[in-house]
């Protein structure tokens, strides 16, 4: 608790560009709990370096993802927005918590296997121990809860795991986090494989509407939208395509299902993939103002990283000074 909140975390990476999916899926549901929480969001470069990475582009794109949270609606005021590479308790708390976490658990995760097989050439031990790290960024900050979404579910268990361990043996020390798993429809899928998660890493341009998007590349993807032979607009599990774009117009109108089904009766596709263009179209074209309009203010991004930097260091160095004394590190001489 910091006041009389509930504490919240949750980060991104700024590897690839962000998706309407990023968008729908999390950053739209961030802003609406920064009034209930006291949230923590931090870009977490720290967790990005795992695979290889252009320095200068991702410095670029930590930054971009930044400003996006703020034009994404997330107040910097009231919501502590934040690099990981600026406080390094992270780093030092992921160092302990590796003591307490076993290789038998770390070769469960699923994602390690996955990303593993794809960067066949780099399986480093940053890698591997990327769950510690992530349980570290929730710990540091007493997270009571944490916005993920299903494929990071196994990490946030495990992040209880080490935690209640951890308790355990010292007493209570970390909050036991809990998943936040957003409300329903966000999930967005592939436009060219609706079976797939639309992702900031797919090779398929196609696949995903990327938040810098233009209207008209917005609509070109729509029009190719993978669909079915059906021609039908329904909303069942046998159309996953016209599935993903009802989720999609219903996510950006905020319009149900049944609504949207209605609406569209007897239409065409052709009519009902424009539409939903439309309608991601009129969602981000506030977002890209803002964004780019923040953009220019270079002293009020400074501001920002600065100003929250130190608020969530003042946190992290909180925790992190109880659990080296828990540990037994000598306490320091002032
Ligand atoms: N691993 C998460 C992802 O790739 C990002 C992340 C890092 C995170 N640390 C976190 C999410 C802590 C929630 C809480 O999506």
């Amino acid at each position: 608790m910091i006041g009389d909140k509930k504490v919240l975390f949750s980060g991104m990476q700024a590897t690839g560009s962000l998706t309407l999916g990023n968008y729908l899926g999390a950053l739209k549901n961030w802003v609406s709990l920064s009034d209930e929480y006291e949230c923590f969001y931090s870009v977490v470069d720290l967790h990005s370096i795992t695979v290889r990475q252009d320095a200068a582009e991702l410095r670029r794109r930590a930054r971009n993802l930044l400003t996006l949270y703020i034009a994404a609606g997330l107040d910097p005021e009231k919501n502590c927005l934040y690099y990981q590479s600026h406080v390094s308790g992270h780093a030092e708390l992921a160092w302990i918590l590796n003591c307490f976490t076993y290789m038998g658990e770390l070769n469960r995760m699923t994602q390690f296997k996955d990303k593993a097989a794809k960067h066949a050439d780099n399986i480093n031990a940053g890698l591997y121990t990327y769950p510690v790290l992530m349980a570290a960024d929730i710990l540091l900050y007493q997270a009571d809860v944490v916005p993920v979404g299903k494929d990071q579910l196994q990490h946030l268990e495990i992040t209880r795991d080490i935690a209640q361990r951890f308790n355990g043996i010292y007493g209570d020390v970390f909050t036991i986090p809990q998943a936040y798993v957003g409300k329903v429809g966000a999930k967005i899928m592939s436009l060219q494989d609706p079976f797939r998660k639309m992702s900031k890493s797919d090779e398929n341009p196609n696949a995903s509407i990327y938040l810098t998007d233009d209207p008209d590349t917005v609509i070109r993807k729509f029009k190719r939208a993978v669909t079915d032979s059906e021609a039908n607009i329904a909303y069942r599990e046998e159309q996953p395509g016209i599935r993903n774009l009802i989720d999609i117009y219903c996510a950006c109108t905020g319009k149900t299902p049944e609504e949207t089904v209605k609406e569209f009766e007897g239409k065409g596709y052709g009519d009902f993939k424009m539409a939903v263009g439309e309608s991601v179209v009129d969602v981000l074209r506030p977002l890209q103002e803002r964004f780019s309009q923040l953009q220019q203010d270079k002293a009020y991004i400074d501001g920002v990283i600065k100003n929250n930097a130190e608020k969530a260091n003042y946190y992290a160095t909180k925790t992190l000074r109880k659990v080296q004394k828990k540990v037994g590190f000598p306490e320091r001489v002032r």
